[in-house]
């Protein structure tokens, strides 16, 4: 099968489209033909692996994943015995916990992160998870609840339309702050109030939160302290300048003041199954920036480098304009 590889860490020019074994399901586990998947940060954090600890958890001198890609969407082929949840030819979508969906097959167990597919959506447009799992932590962690008041920052990427759409779901008022480019589309996603970071400085508003989520990584907590209501809680996606948000998270504990809380991706397969029903219920939708064919995989990770992509990358796999579940069938592939 073709397969984008990394040997080495580098640039996307290591990434080289290769064919490579077809991967064998074992019991309990399904082999999927990947329609669609995704480039997102951390595939790119995978690729170059930044601050250097993460190489403890990536491989220290070269990298333990060679086929990259965690979000797929795509077609039950094979189903290895003792498999009960799914059948050949069942559209399905979720997270690769140990990453390989930058490829044209891939074995997931069935009792791991993956469903099937809300029935009319595309496959291109089911590939919304690990931003959706990121989004979601966070607002589970910081408690959020019906007609609380959450600003989130950074609101146009993977993760901040996610979290737009998904504090929406639990009934919260959303500020969204944006760049002048995403302001309509963050009030199309459900916030209330959508703030032009170009236009305003948005820390010295006239208004608190209960909430405030930097969902891109970009502020601190000492910027938007000044936004919190007295009992209010800052979340961030990313550590933060030195690290400082782990430290805050974990000085909040011991003093108990809950200020700052640093959230840990929670259980994948719960996200899968609560996405399905936001999905089905058209409360979560994808937010697509631009779609790459396998081929030009490392053009989409030159782009997700840039650290402007609206939404999500999209590769898709299977190159269709019909890329709707249950209307295309994988074409002849010299490749398999
Ligand atoms: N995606 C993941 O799965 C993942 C996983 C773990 C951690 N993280 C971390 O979480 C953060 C967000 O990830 P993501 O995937 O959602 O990012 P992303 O999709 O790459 O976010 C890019 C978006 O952020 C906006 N942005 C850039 N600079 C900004 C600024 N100074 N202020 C406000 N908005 C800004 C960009 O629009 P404009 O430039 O037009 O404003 C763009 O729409 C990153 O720090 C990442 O390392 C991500």
């Amino acid at each position: 099968m073709k397969a984008a590889v990394n040997t080495r860490y580098g640039s996307p020019d290591v990434l080289q489209i290769r064919d490579v074994p077809k991967p064998e399901p074992n019991a309990g586990e399904v082999l999927i033909r990947v329609y669609s998947t995704t480039v997102g940060r951390t595939d790119f954090g995978m690729l170059r692996p930044e601050p250097f600890f993460i190489r403890l958890f990536a491989g220290l001198l070269r990298p333990k994943r060679t086929i990259l890609g965690m979000d797929f969407a795509g077609k039950v082929e094979v189903v290895a015995p003792g498999v009960t949840l799914f059948k050949p030819g069942d559209c399905v979508f979720g997270m690769s916990p140990t990453y390989g969906a930058h490829a044209e097959y891939l074995c997931m167990s069935e009792n791991g992160p993956i469903a099937t597919m809300p029935g009319d959506t595309r496959f291109d447009e089911a590939v919304i998870c690990e931003g959706a799992w990121y989004a979601n932590s966070c607002l589970r962690k910081l408690n959020l609840a019906p007609n609380q008041k959450i600003l989130i920052y950074g609101a146009s990427g993977a993760i901040g339309t996610a979290a737009v759409q998904l504090a929406k779901f639990y009934g919260a008022e959303v500020t969204a702050v944006v760049q002048t480019r995403h302001l309509d589309l963050v009030k199309s996603l459900g916030a209330h109030r959508a703030i032009d970071y170009t236009a305003e400085d948005f820390t010295q508003i006239d208004e608190t939160f209960d909430c405030v989520l930097d969902a891109v990584g970009k502020t601190t907590f000492f910027r938007c302290r000044r936004l919190l209501s007295s009992s209010g809680t800052f979340a961030a996606t990313d550590l933060g300048p030195w690290g400082q948000n782990a430290f805050l998270a974990i000085w909040s504990r011991v003093t108990g003041r809950n200020r700052v809380v640093f959230p840990l991706p929670g259980s994948a397969k719960a996200l899968i199954d609560f996405l399905k029903l936001r999905m089905e219920a058209g409360e979560i939708r994808a937010v697509i920036d631009r779609k790459y064919p396998l081929d030009a995989v490392a053009d989409a990770y030159s782009y997700v480098e840039t650290e402007q992509k609206t939404g999500i990358v999209v590769v898709n796999v299977i190159a269709s304009d019909e890329n709707t579940a249950g209307n295309i069938d994988p074409p002849d592939n010299p490749h398999n």
